[in-house]
């Protein structure tokens, strides 16, 4: 028997407690009309299970839908046959003030995306950034205020922290991950508030959730003392992928099995909403990671 699609939007969508703004986004998505899983490059995949590309479908049209209506952009790349993992666009770039820096992926069987996403920064104007180093794109770097979290151990190397540091002249601070199944940093860390946070005027510096067992120990002690408000996600939460979350600094897109963190969320003022991607976890994928931020420069940068 398959389980019911689940979204649960409360309708209307409350207002914004004291302190909790939502921001416009923009996001680049690619609908999987290809997914499958045919190799195993991460602990979740399983080759020999069956998947079903048009639940795949449905459960990500949720998520997208989802954007619309709290007002977001969705931008779309077409998915390429032959790439089952293209939906994850979060590894497609990483983008800040219009400028794209493209993925050179860890894996030969996803190699080929590379292109097809620095053709679309192209096509959009965005100024774009060939990368030497291995990296994937936002699923390893989280802007988070004026400063990008980079992560490595698993895919993107210690170097493309010095690159990405480069292109976009931004402090990088790098964290390990320790841990196969929490293999890119958007796993094991969730932003939850807008850029510049307290810098824009902001309540409260910009925040974070994290799986602190995701990382060694010198890398939870920089969470420990540069995020001393983040919320800390218990492990049952954090392997649902509940950190692959989307917030808009209001409302925060998780999983529905993530029911700790949901509360957590709750209790801080954020409004989370849950969406199932249990098809899309097949590939170890979730929220975040079908869900690439395109930041605008910013003198055209609007908050709604
Ligand atoms: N199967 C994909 C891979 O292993 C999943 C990518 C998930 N993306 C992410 N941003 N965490 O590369």
């Amino acid at each position: 028997m398959s389980t019911p699609e689940t979204v649960t939007v409360p309708s209307p969508i409350p207002e914004p407690a004291e302190g909790r703004t939502a921001h416009h986004r923009r996001y680049l998505m690619c609908r999987p009309e290809h997914f499958t899983v045919s190799y195993k490059i991460n602990p979740w995949m399983e080759p020999a299970k069956p998947t079903d590309t048009a639940k795949a479908v449905a459960q990500w049209q949720m998520l997208h839908d989802l954007y619309l209506e709290l007002g977001h952009e969705v931008e779309l790349i077409d998915p390429l046959e032959g790439f089952p993992d293209m939906v994850y666009t979060a590894n497609g770039g990483f983008v800040i003030d219009g400028r794209a820096y493209v993925p050179k992926f860890r894996f030969v069987e996803r190699a080929g995306e590379a292109p097809a996403f620095a053709d679309w920064f192209r096509a959009g104007g965005f100024d774009t950034v060939e990368p030497e180093e291995v990296n994937e794109g936002e699923g390893d770097f989280l802007l988070v205020g004026d400063t990008i979290l980079a992560g490595t151990g698993f895919r993107s190397t210690g170097d493309s922290h010095r690159e990405v540091g480069e292109v976009f002249g931004r402090e990088v601070v790098s964290l390990n991950l320790i841990d196969p199944r929490f293999y890119h940093l958007d796993t094991a860390i969730s932003v939850l508030d807008p850029v510049e946070g307290a810098a824009n005027g902001g309540p409260e510096r910009a925040n974070i959730a994290y799986l602190p067992g995701a990382f060694d120990d010198a890398s939870r002690a920089i969470l420990e003392e540069r995020f001393p408000d983040a919320i800390l996600v218990a492990d049952a939460d954090g392997a649902v992928f509940g950190l692959n979350s989307a917030s808009d600094g209001y409302n925060v897109i998780i999983s529905p099995r993530a029911t700790g963190f949901e509360k957590q969320l709750r209790e801080r003022g954020y409004n989370p909403i849950t969406v199932d991607l249990s098809e899309l976890l097949l590939g170890g994928g979730g929220i975040k990671c079908c869900t690439l931020e395109l930041r605008a420069a910013r003198d055209s940068e609007v908050d709604a």
